[in-house]
């Protein structure tokens, strides 16, 4: 089973090395995004970033290799854990909004480099932030209610050819473009049906559009060339620039993807089935 996995990224190019593929692995996961407080100059991730979510505020934690303050002390099957399977060391639960749930699909040599580039950062001595939500949500037992009803290991389909399956990989696992561009139900799970076909009310309460591809409510209309420019430059297609989150996951993950990558993530959005759902206005 593992096998089929091996050859879903382009492979290490020669010369690089572990840590520079977990480099790699790190900026299309946009770990570095939601771990470093950019928006308050907070350093390199050191956590902080605040997220305003339906069901509270929650902070990111450090994960530099300080020992007490960020995940120095952790061995690779702690840190394997933590972000296939939303569990600590001492058998805390995360909350989803640390998207375990799309890594959960993740391969083992990928979490291994990524592990081996973050033991290679700077530790910062930053202690973590206490997330703000309400009583009822404080206690981590919740969390382990809710992984029990519904979390299910996220199984990237594997039923296709090269490069639609490393397309695959990267949109539903570790570029989780479906935790933003899938609408969730009251408990914060993913609506299967639209997958991809954009939320109502995504992060910061912002919409997210539908990318599948739908010809009047995705994004069907859209050539390969014009796709490509925004996944890399976020031109779209009538001039304008992307806005919202969209621009981070461009700037931070996207644009520094080889261009073997967006190819593959462009073959893989243009191969789903159309799903109509209309989200903003014409
Ligand atoms: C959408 C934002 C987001 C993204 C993307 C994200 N994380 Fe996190 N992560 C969080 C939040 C928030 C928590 C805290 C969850 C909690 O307290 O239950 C967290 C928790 C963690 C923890 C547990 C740390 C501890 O001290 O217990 C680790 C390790 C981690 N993330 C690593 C990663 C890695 C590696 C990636 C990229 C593959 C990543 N995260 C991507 C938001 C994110
Ligand atoms: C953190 C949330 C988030 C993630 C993750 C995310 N997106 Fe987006 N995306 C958005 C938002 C918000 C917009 C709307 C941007 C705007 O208002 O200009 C958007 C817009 C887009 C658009 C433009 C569609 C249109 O009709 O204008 C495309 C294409 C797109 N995203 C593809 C992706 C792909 C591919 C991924 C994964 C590699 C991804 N997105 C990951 C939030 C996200």
């Amino acid at each position: 089973m593992f096998g089929v996995f091996v050859s879903l990224l382009a492979p290490v190019a020669p010369g690089q090395s572990l840590i520079e593929r977990g480099e790699y692995v790190l900026r299309a996961g946009g770990c570095a995004v939601c771990h470093t407080d950019l928006d308050n100059d907070g350093v390199y991730l050191a956590g902080g970033r605040a997220f305003n979510t339906p069901f509270g505020t929650f902070f990111s934690p450090n994960i530099t290799p300080d020992p007490s303050h960020g995940i120095g002390a952790w061995s690779l099957a702690d840190f394997s854990k933590a972000v296939t399977r939303g569990e600590g060391p001492e058998g805390l639960h995360y909350y989803p909004v640390f998207p375990y749930t799309s890594y959960s699909g993740m391969r083992t040599e990928d979490i291994q480099a990524l592990f081996t580039y973050l033991r290679s950062v700077k530790p910062v001595p930053q202690a973590d932030k206490l997330h703000d939500l309400p009583w009822y949500l404080q206690f981590r037992f919740v969390n382990r209610v809710w992984k029990y009803l519904f979390f299910e290991p996220n199984e990237p389909p594997i039923d296709m050819s090269e490069p639609v399956r490393r397309g695959a990989y990267l949109v539903t696992v570790l570029m989780h473009c479906g935790e933003c561009h899938t609408p969730r139900n009251l408990f914060g799970v993913l609506d299967d049906e639209l997958f991809l076909a954009g939320a109502k009310d995504g992060p910061d309460g912002d919409a997210v559009p539908n990318i599948t591809p739908d010809r009047k409510t995705g994004i069907g209309r859209w050539s390969r060339t014009t796709l490509i420019r925004y996944l890399t430059k976020g031109m779209e297609p009538d001039g304008d620039f992307a806005g919202g989150v969209m621009v981070d996951v461009i700037d931070e993950s996207l644009r520094h993807l080889s261009g073997s990558d967006i190819e593959a993530i462009v073959d893989y959005l243009k191969s789903i089935p159309p799903v109509p759902n209309q989200i903003a206005g014409p």
